[in-house]
């Protein structure tokens, strides 16, 4: 199966930002609790519309930087109908490669995407190479055995503990979290 294959289709990017699924993922909490810092510069991976882009601007404020990376001219299209304020920097990049420099970030956010993107271990390579030291990561991605039926396809979805081992053997320490979801993970890390 190629990446392509799992991508998520830019044509339906309007169903990333409804009212529903505000209500489902509330971003401005879930991101609240995470410790991210006011001028801190924060990468949302395979950011869409922007569903966690602009709660982490409100987060990091006009000091800080998030770099909103997507594979997709439209999503990032998208984005920017939705008027961003300035601290936030459209990034067109296809993962695994992270199109910024070296040590550049001090947190990486990535929902529903790491599974659509094919090499795990390059990511984490690439995350890695970003991350400046004590950087932190938040990965958010659908339960292969979630309760309700929507989201992709189960056999697209990775069981959590491959992407806490990868992270494991790519140098990060796992943190413990408290959240949880009928449908969803959350696993942070940071670079040690
Ligand atoms: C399911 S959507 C999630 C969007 C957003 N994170 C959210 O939760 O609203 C997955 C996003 O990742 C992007 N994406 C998929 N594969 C990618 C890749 N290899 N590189 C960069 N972006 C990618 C898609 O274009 C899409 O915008």
């Amino acid at each position: 199966m190629s990446d392509q294959d799992r991508r998520f289709d830019p044509k339906n990017h309007a169903s990333l930002s409804s009212a529903g699924r505000e209500a489902r993922w509330q971003p401005a909490r879930l991101l609240g609790s995470l410790g991210i810092q006011p001028s801190q510069a924060v990468l949302d991976m395979g950011c869409g519309p922007g569903f966690w882009t602009l709660p982490l601007a409100e987060i990091v404020g006009a000091e800080g930087i998030v770099w909103a990376l997507d594979v997709s001219p439209e999503m990032l299209d998208a984005l920017a109908q939705r008027h961003p304020p300035a601290q936030v920097h459209a990034l067109l990049s296809e993962l695994p490669r992270i199109n910024l420099p070296d040590a550049s970030v001090d947190w990486i956010w990535g929902a529903f995407v790491v599974h659509e993107v094919g090499s795990l271990a390059d990511l984490v390579k690439e995350m890695r190479r970003v991350l400046r030291p004590g950087g932190r990561i938040g990965v958010l991605d659908w339960r292969p055995d979630a309760v309700h039926d929507d989201g992709p396809p189960r056999h697209h979805r990775l069981d959590p503990e491959t992407i806490r081992r990868a992270l494991r053997e790519g140098g990060f320490r796992l943190l413990p979290t408290a959240w949880e979801h009928e449908d969803a993970y959350l696993i942070l890390a940071v670079l040690e």
